[in-house]
């Protein structure tokens, strides 16, 4: 397995340009299964979890193919037909949200066979929501042998949703199950998160009537049927929030493109709260930090617009260097607190209670032989290496291959002393 080895000490000077978000990616991706048509997707990141999913696509019956558009990377999908309505173990296995296929070949095809997830590295993860919308729709759920096998012989219906609590992958999964519904429906306590009015947006390029998204309220009136389209895939924000964290971390000045500061509103206080200096421009950010040390903060991870659990590691690696104690609260999932041990053996004072990190600030980390958990955890490392004295090697970097496009070569373009040492055999285990 590949190891990426960073050797600290090198401020950051230069401009990375942000690619399209990979949690928006996939889910668009998923929508395709939704129409005959060709569903365009432009801005699109080449990452191991758009692959996994391209995977799963082909063996449904999706044409699945990568171009190199005018502005960069493109996938065109086009489902003529739907030749299988499984989606097996091996394949959800390897990504969560593969999960959310399961709503859109029901829409299409009144059936599927959809294998449940499992939990992961961060938490328990259920998907006990997204199968109550479903039966909301009027699907008929059954669980058996790990799988989910989903009916709907007449089609599915317009109903009410209302969520217990916020969830992304649910509402997402309401969204596009409900796109060709007959009648109304309605989701109350919708995620809100950039990723959702993405999902809306290109299933109403697509044809759908979607209102609402990005609000807690979102009213869907289902229609016969989608066509194709040509849609861009939003900005990443925590591929910003975390290159923003990186340069905070290396000190220097670092000007991040092709994305949006109000998608990371919640992160850019923070940092200034800390004594970050942020520039927000029209197009992105500018973020700079010149030495001196950086005061501690107290942040709760929340649902959009709060401060994102997928921040969460990257912002703990920052505090490990700041003048004075850091109160870190996680809100969002049950064990998401791996980083810390591994942020311990470079030096950093972490002391995790429940959902309750205190990170004591140090002087200097050092650098060492650290491990990646999940790829949240795994890029927070990355990020404590570039201000680690000596040389920090990272391995499993196969989870960081899931959700970062050309982290060496965006890193090192800006003058990190970061490179991948390449090693011998597969993937042990998924996030
Ligand atoms: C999405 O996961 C993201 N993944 C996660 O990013 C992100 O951390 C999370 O949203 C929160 O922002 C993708 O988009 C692929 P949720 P998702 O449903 O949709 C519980 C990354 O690193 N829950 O909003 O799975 C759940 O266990 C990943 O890119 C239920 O109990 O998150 C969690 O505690 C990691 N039952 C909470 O809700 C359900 O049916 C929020 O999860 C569904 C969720």
């Amino acid at each position: 397995m590949d190891r990426i080895a960073i050797t600290g000490g090198a401020r950051l000077q230069g401009e990375i340009a942000i690619s399209g978000a990979k949690n928006s990616a996939i889910k668009l991706m998923a929508a395709s299964l939704l129409t005959d048509e060709p569903l365009r997707l432009t801005n699109m990141p080449r990452l191991a979890d758009t692959r996994f999913l391209g995977a799963l696509l082909r063996r449904l019956g999706t044409e699945v193919e990568e171009v190199n558009g005018p502005d960069g990377p493109q996938t065109v999908l086009t489902t003529g037909e739907i030749t299988s309505a499984i989606a097996p173990y091996d394949l959800v296995r390897q990504m969560r949200a593969s999960f959310n296929v399961l709503g859109p070949l029901l829409a299409r095809t009144g059936q599927a066979k959809v294998s449940l997830p499992g939990g992961c590295a961060i938490g328990a993860r259920p998907v006990d929501l997204h199968l109550k919308a479903l039966e909301a729709l009027g699907a008929q759920i059954d669980l058996h042998e790990g799988y989910v096998y989903a009916q709907a012989p007449r089609g599915l219906k317009g109903a009410q949703i209302d969520f217990p609590f916020v969830s992304v992958g649910a509402t997402e999964h309401a969204l596009l199950a409900a796109a060709l519904a007959r009648g109304e429906t309605v989701i109350g306590n919708a995620a809100c998160e950039p990723e959702i009015v993405d999902l809306a947006d290109c299933l109403n390029a697509m044809g759908a009537r979607i209102e609402g998204a990005g609000t807690p309220v979102v009213r869907i009136l289902g229609v016969d049927r989608l066509k194709g389209a040509t849609h861009a895939v939003v900005a990443d924000r925590i591929e910003t929030g975390t290159y923003a964290l990186a340069a905070a971390m290396a000190g220097g000045e670092v000007r991040l493109t092709n994305t949006r500061t109000d998608f990371v509103e919640s992160l850019l206080t923070k940092m200034e709260e800390a004594g970050v200096e942020v520039e927000r421009r029209a197009d992105g950010m500018v973020i700079r930090r010149n030495g001196h040390r950086l005061a501690p903060v107290e942040l709760t991870t929340d649902p959009y617009p709060g401060f994102a659990t997928d921040l969460q590691a990257q912002f703990m690696a920052l505090m490990t260097l700041a003048d004075g104690e850091s109160v870190i609260r996680e809100t969002i999932f049950e064990n998401r607190f791996m980083h810390a041990p591994e942020l311990m053996r470079l030096g950093a004072e972490v002391a995790v209670a429940g959902g309750e990190a205190r990170v004591k600030g140090v002087e200097r980390l050092t650098g060492a032989p650290v491990m990646a958990t999940d790829l949240r955890a795994s890029v927070s490392l990355v990020i404590a290496g570039l201000a680690a004295q000596g040389e920090t090697t990272v391995s499993r970097v196969y989870h960081l291959d899931r959700g970062f496009e050309r982290l060496e070569e965006k890193l090192s373009a800006c003058g990190a002393q970061i490179r991948r040492i390449r090693g011998e055999g597969g993937q042990e285990d998924e996030e």
